[in-house]
């Protein structure tokens, strides 16, 4: 293309904010133009919404416009999962070229994960790249560029942070669209963050939402609930404060309900057991194997008298029929002993002080053991599977919410639990909760690696983001 015509067609682009959508005869909703009208060089977006309101294909729309009217640069295209990239955003990305017209569509040539003007591939592009693959350095060397991420709620702080690193430049870009999953973390902080322009979509007020969808999500869950918060409003999951309960009911329900097919086994994740010793004679020990977004197991011991090596024992032979890649521990009271050993035996085992500080926010919570119970909330929000344990269900139904005299979130104290259960301690929720502890740093990840090769490069998990 001449270098005349270029420059017109740049003009036209950054002139008119919905020329892109006019090459690819696209009518933009309304949520959609209110986006396309504030966003060019140097703004910092960020858009929260129920879903199906047309996130993905805005996107989309904004990395053609965006190589039009930045030429020569090299720009990230972030999403939470290499499903999630392909399946929906490349996907998105080629609906919108395969609408443009053939000598715009000429410009562009599109690869599996990349979109480059044709002639400059390694100068001029858009690189798909995934929130899980824990490889920072994969965003590292990205300057004055547009970061476009999708499912922001779900991509770990630990990326924005790098991306935010190479946002220094005036024209430095960001747009960031997601469902809002979760309470916390950097997508949800942006929307306290007076340097972003923010979008919150409603998907009753969107065009392309059908009535049904929003019936039956109504009819499901109630207008109340977090699932018609999250996937209808738009807005971020609530306490239950009505009821006071960390997890509700229908969270616990659907998470039954649910069978391979809805949430199949992802063996990419790692596999993670944590183990809950017990602390007295009354109490019994748990364990919980956890991959991803499946409970897979659940083992509760004959109540015992502490003897620590039995313990050993039994951890022992649960982790030779799993083999996972970690052993969470809690080493408050005897699990400590257990732990000991397994390190010393050379187990793949990390000790966890659930009575120790927030790892992650400890403005927020109480407790390391809250926030990890929180954590385990958000899993049961962002969609689980669990299997069908009378035991465990009751245990779920039974953790109650409290908050400190200076406000920070915790979960009812063992204590005050004891009473409620009637002497019992929700043991397999405890050991559940530990399979939320960050999965490893680079260093213990090298230690083991001749036992858990699969996650030798992995620092995090992408379901919890850490
Ligand atoms: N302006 C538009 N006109 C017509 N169809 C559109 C428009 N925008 C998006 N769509 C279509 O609507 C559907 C939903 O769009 P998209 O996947 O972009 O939504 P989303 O908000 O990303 O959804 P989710 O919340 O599931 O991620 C897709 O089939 C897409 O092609
Ligand atoms: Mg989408």
């Amino acid at each position: 293309m001449q270098l005349k015509v270029f420059k017109k067609l740049q003009n036209y682009l950054i002139q008119d904010p919905f020329a892109i959508c006019k090459l690819a005869n696209i009518t933009p909703t309304w949520q959609q133009a209110e986006v396309l009208k504030a966003f060019r060089p140097g703004t910092k977006i960020v858009i929260k919404s129920g879903h199906g309101v047309g996130k993905s294909l805005l996107l989309a729309l904004l990395v053609f416009k965006w190589l039009i009217i930045r030429p020569f640069t090299g720009n990230p295209f972030l999403a939470n999962t290499r499903e999630q990239l392909r399946d929906i955003n490349w996907k998105r990305i080629n609906e919108v070229y395969n609408r443009f017209p053939k000598w715009f569509r000429d410009i562009f040539t599109i690869t599996k994960n990349r979109v480059f003007v044709t002639n400059y591939p390694e100068s001029w592009f858009f690189a798909g790249r995934t929130g899980r693959e824990d490889r920072t350095e994969a965003l590292q060397g990205f300057h004055n560029c547009c970061f476009i991420v999708d499912e922001g709620s779900a991509i770990p702080d630990e990326i924005y942070n790098v991306a935010m690193a190479a946002l220094t430049e005036e024209s430095s870009t960001l747009v960031i669209a997601g469902n809002p999953t979760r309470r916390e973390g950097f997508f949800i902080d942006a929307f306290k963050n007076p340097n972003f322009i923010k979008f919150t979509f409603n998907s009753e007020e969107s065009p392309l939402v059908s009535d049904d969808f929003i019936r039956v999500m109504r009819e499901k869950y109630g207008v109340e609930s977090d699932e018609y918060r999250v996937r209808v409003l738009g807005e971020p999951p609530q306490l239950d404060e009505k009821e006071g309960r960390l997890i509700p009911d229908h969270h616990i329900i659907t998470a039954l309900k649910r069978t391979e097919e809805d949430i199949p086994l992802d063996e990419s994740e790692p596999l993670l057991m944590g183990v809950d010793v017990a602390y007295s004679g009354r109490d019994r020990s748990a364990i919980a194997i956890r991959q991803g977004r499946v409970l897979l197991e659940i083992r509760v011991s004959a109540p015992h008298v502490g003897d620590t090596m039995k313990i050993t024992e039994w951890v022992i032979a649960t982790y030779e029929e799993w083999k996972p890649d970690r052993i969470f521990v809690d080493v408050n009271g005897y699990g400590a002993g257990v732990k000991d050993r397994l390190q010393q035996l050379g187990f793949p085992v990390v000790g966890v002080m659930a009575t120790e500080k927030p790892i992650f926010n400890p403005e927020l919570y109480f407790q390391l053991r809250d926030e990890l119970y929180f954590k385990m909330r958000d899993w049961f929000i962002e969609g689980c599977r669990i299997p069908n344990s009378k035991e465990f269900v009751e245990e779920l139904r039974h953790i109650y919410t409290d908050t400190t005299t200076t406000g920070k979130m915790k979960i009812m104290s063992k204590f005050k639990l004891r009473k409620i259960m009637g002497k019992k301690s929700p043991d397999i929720c405890d050991a559940l909760a530990l399979t939320f502890y960050p999965v490893g740093k680079p260093q213990l990840i090298k230690r083991f690696s001749r036992r858990s090769p699969s996650i030798r490069f992995r620092k995090y998990s992408s379901v919890t983001g850490y």
